[in-house]
């Protein structure tokens, strides 16, 4: 059980990390972005805290990140949080949520595409499905919300005020680190800024 991140360094190729994420559940390669360049670490200054997958059918329990090269300066993750106290996930039970993936393609704050073909293609596939707002583990409640959940009366204002006060864990990239998130109980980014080193992450998903 990984408890919000885990990191583990000297994996010497994206092989063998699959082989460790392969202890934690099935592992999912057939990904739209296998890849994590500089490309788009260049058009997207500001990206918008997430969780993988939210836009493929299943939702990933974890979600993992390879480092094949990261020279110094180069882009540094962000994480926090999304578990809830018992009290306050309790008031938001049997909420149902869904994502605006057309503001993250308008406002270009999760990933640039370079035709609007892929980017309508992109919001055709994206998931539409209703999600519970609150859900549970084994290890209590956390919650769906993040910064492009539709939420046009600010009924779950408080989950955001709550979630982003948190302290940030900051990861940095170093070849051959393997990062695995908690990602149905975290959120994560690219820590805001302009990065001139060069870094390539190989991701793959933990059903
Ligand atoms: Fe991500």
């Amino acid at each position: 059980m990984i408890d919000m991140v885990k990191i583990i360094d000297d994996i010497p190729s994206f092989q063998d990390a699959c082989q460790v994420c392969a202890e934690y559940g099935t592992v999912d390669l057939e990904l739209d972005l296998k890849k994590v360049t500089q490309e788009e670490v260049n058009t997207v200054p500001l990206q918008t805290w997430h969780q993988d997958g939210s836009h493929v059918r299943y939702f990933p329990k974890y979600s993992a990140l390879w480092c094949e090269m990261a020279e110094e300066d180069a882009p540094i993750t962000q994480i926090i949080s999304t578990r809830l106290p018992d009290a306050i996930a309790e008031k938001y039970l049997y909420e149902w949520v869904t994502m605006d993936f057309k503001k993250t393609i308008d406002e270009g704050s999760f990933y640039k595409f370079k035709k609007k073909s892929h980017a309508r293609l992109y919001a055709m596939k994206a998931n539409k499905t209703p999600m519970a707002l609150v859900e549970a583990d084994e290890k209590g409640y956390f919650t769906r919300w993040c910064p492009f959940m539709k939420d046009d009366e600010g009924k779950y204002k408080q989950l955001g005020d709550i979630i982003l006060a948190r302290d940030i864990t900051t990861i940095e990239w170093k070849p051959n680190r393997l990062v695995i998130m908690e990602n149905h109980a975290t959120l994560h980014r690219r820590k805001p800024g302009t990065y001139n080193g060069d870094r390539v992450l190989w991701r793959a998903y933990i059903k």
